[in-house]
């Protein structure tokens, strides 16, 4: 397709001549065809850039499909990639990272070369608490920059980090932190979240009550306020940094490609979240190539993903791809909109962001404080945007188009998931755009839309996404549930991996997500299971059975609604209702947070017992219930 003028189908946004001469990336095509026919030589050719301690033997083993192994017997670590290589080069002294407070008082700043001496302290500590390769380290923080180094640090001496969004609340870490066995608790005193502070400690307290794997708990001091610290157990990571221990370099594990990285918990279609696993070798390689080649990230560059690291694009679009490329990151304490309205677009300016990469609901939220907001500042530095996370409506998309790319800045709406590591279905800087859509697969890959027997359906119509070839980022199992890894992604289409996601694609190839099929939720974005929700609701006295199901939600793209079955001796009241919402935002976090609780005398259920969700979706929105013969009497 490259950037040749070609007649698609619909409304479509070419990408302007400068965008295309800059582009690393000069032909598409080319490169797309050359990924097509020779898949492993394209990865081989991408992961040949990165310093490895011993090369692999081969790109790819598919022989015990679906569990793939890339870069076999390959020697590598991804921290060495993403910090220590770039010292030996001009970066050294580049900025790595750029962080601001938000409340805006202050800024720290740290080159590769600070950056790679905070990694080694951080690593020189939690080494000396005994934990080392293969060992799990939860991490649960806000977003400051002690979180990158305790990712970095972790990958450096082979342990595995598990990063729990700080939004999360107890119930939710616990489980967490239990499922994963962790040794150690990297956390905070506290977090700012539109100027009030979050007790990330105490809430880690909590937790513990629970977990008896956790020897140690690191507390970066970030808010000074008062948090009780448990003797032996409970370590203030700046009197650690003053210990002779925390000096020094940390010596690099060389790693097998295929050794786990990380595990992130995401939720599923039913039961407790999932530990998706990610590798060192492969998820590296996925990492750097996507990032490059779609956010055409150089050294001018200063990128801003404006994900959190406790999700996975946080994990491989705030931490390791631009580092593993070199890049200049911003990072921002705060959300979009505290103390105003203007706060992101004046960051834009005012470090001079050139690459800006943010969620859909994000945009809607902003749009709708109005377009002088933006207006009031210089956001001329900008060159690409990006979105991800859920389908972006084509008016949101227009909005950042105009008002905030001033229509030179080409919008890299890209799909993928906490199981794909890394892009999937996304533009490049120099294909023409259809706002809504995220184009085509990345190189190498194959997307199919396909019906209930795993039939392709024809272009237009809507069907199941599937992938049907491998790639290095790929997740390599749950964590210590390989079965449930093959049933859940591999068996309804065998050798398909199935996405959870419904879409179309167009008579351009272009592919047009819908949305998802499952249980999950996409609330603003952040992706929540229906049996998470439920189960924090179902230890509240007054709740015999729940069901949530999402419904469309102006900015939050989908809201939670929970029906409630109440015990006998209990009446449903509106400040019953409330007390639920706020036990659910205690238990879960506040972004679990129901919009509505609702009393219902009975759940519509199957015949065996499984609550329709489908049926509760359809009545609340007052749509036809569609096939009820499973629905039990
Ligand atoms: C689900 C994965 C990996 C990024 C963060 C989300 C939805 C993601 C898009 C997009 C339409 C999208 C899908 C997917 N999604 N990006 N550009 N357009 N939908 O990762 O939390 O694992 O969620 O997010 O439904 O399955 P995640």
């Amino acid at each position: 397709m490259s950037a040749r003028q070609v007649e698609l189908e619909g409304e479509v946004y070419y990408p302007p001549q400068e965008v295309i001469q800059q582009a690393v990336l000069k032909d598409w095509d080319a490169l797309a065809e050359f990924a097509q026919r020779d898949l492993e030589g394209f990865w081989a050719k991408e992961a040949e850039e990165l310093v490895w301690f011993q090369k692999w033997e081969k790109v790819l083993d598919a022989s015990q499909a679906p569990f793939y192994k890339w870069f076999v017997g390959g020697k590598v670590n991804i921290a060495y990639n993403a910090v220590d290589r770039h010292l030996l080069t001009f970066r050294k002294n580049k900025l790595a990272l750029i962080w601001e407070a938000e409340d805006g008082k202050s800024e720290r700043t740290f080159s590769y070369y600070a950056l790679n001496r905070e990694v080694n302290r951080m690593a020189n500590i939690i080494k000396s608490m005994g934990v080392g390769k293969g060992d799990r380290v939860t991490i649960y923080m806000g977003r400051i920059p002690e979180i990158v180094f305790a990712m970095l640090a972790c990958a450096k001496i082979g342990a595995i980090h598990s990063v729990v969004f700080g939004g999360f609340s107890v119930d939710a870490l616990q489980g967490r932190i239990a499922d994963s066995e962790s040794k150690l608790v990297i956390t905070c005193d506290g977090a700012y979240q539109n100027g009030k502070l979050v007790e990330l400690k105490r809430i880690v307290d909590e937790a513990l009550k629970h977990c008896p794997t956790v020897e140690n708990v690191i507390v970066v001091k970030r808010t000074g306020h008062d948090v009780p610290m448990e003797s032996m157990r409970d370590h203030w990571y700046h009197d650690m940094c003053a210990l002779p221990i925390a000096n020094g370099k940390c010596p690099t594990e060389e790693m097998d490609a295929e050794d786990p990285l990380f595990i992130l918990y995401t939720s599923g279609s039913t039961g407790k979240p999932k530990a998706i696993l990610h590798t060192h070798g492969g998820y590296m390689v996925g990492t750097y190539a996507t990032l490059k080649y779609v956010f055409d990230i150089n050294d001018e560059d200063r990128f801003w993903c404006t994900a959190d690291p406790g999700w996975i694009t946080g994990h491989s679009y705030l931490v390791y791809g631009p580092f593993l490329n070199g890049a200049t990151v911003f990072m921002f304490e705060g959300g979009p909109a505290y103390p105003y309205p203007n706060r992101w677009w004046q960051l834009i300016e005012r470090f001079g962001i050139t690459i800006f990469y943010t969620a859909p609901t994000a945009i809607r939220g902003l749009m709708r404080f109005g377009e002088a907001w933006p207006n009031k500042h210089d956001l001329s530095s900008l060159r690409l945007l990006g979105t991800v996370g859920e389908p972006i409506n084509p008016e949101a998309w227009k909005w950042f188009y105009r008002v905030i790319g001033k229509e030179r800045c080409p919008i890299m709406d890209t799909w993928w998931q906490t199981e794909t590591g890394a892009f999937m279905i996304t533009p490049t800087p120099v294909v023409p755009l259809k706002p809504g859509s995220g184009t085509r697969p990345f190189f190498g890959q194959v997307a199919e839309i396909v019906d209930e027997q795993g039939n392709p359906v024809p272009d237009g119509s809507e069907g199941y996404l599937v992938l049907t070839r491998p790639w290095p980022s790929m997740l390599r199992t749950i964590y210590k549930d390989p079965e449930r890894y093959v049933s859940q992604y591999w068996s309804k289409y065998p050798g398909k991996y199935m996405t959870g996601d419904s879409a179309r694609r167009d008579k351009d190839g272009y592919f047009w997500i819908i949305g998802r099929v499952d249980d999950v939720i996409k609330v603003s974005g952040h992706r929540l299971g229906t049996a998470e929700i439920e189960s924090a609701l179902i230890t509240h006295p007054a709740v015999a059975e729940s069901a949530a199901i999402g419904l469309p939600h102006e900015v939050k793209g989908q809201a939670i609604y929970c029906f409630v079955q109440l015990k006998p001796g209990f009446a449903p009241s509106e400040e019953l209702g409330e007390e639920l919402r706020q036990h659910v935002a205690r238990h879960m976090g506040p972004i679990a947070r129901p919009e509505e609780v609702r009393f219902i005398d009975k759940l519509p259920k199957t015949r065996s017992g499984k609550i329709m969700r489908r049926v509760l979706k359809a009545r609340a929105q007052g749509l036809p219930e569609g096939d009820l013969s499973t629905l039990e009497e």
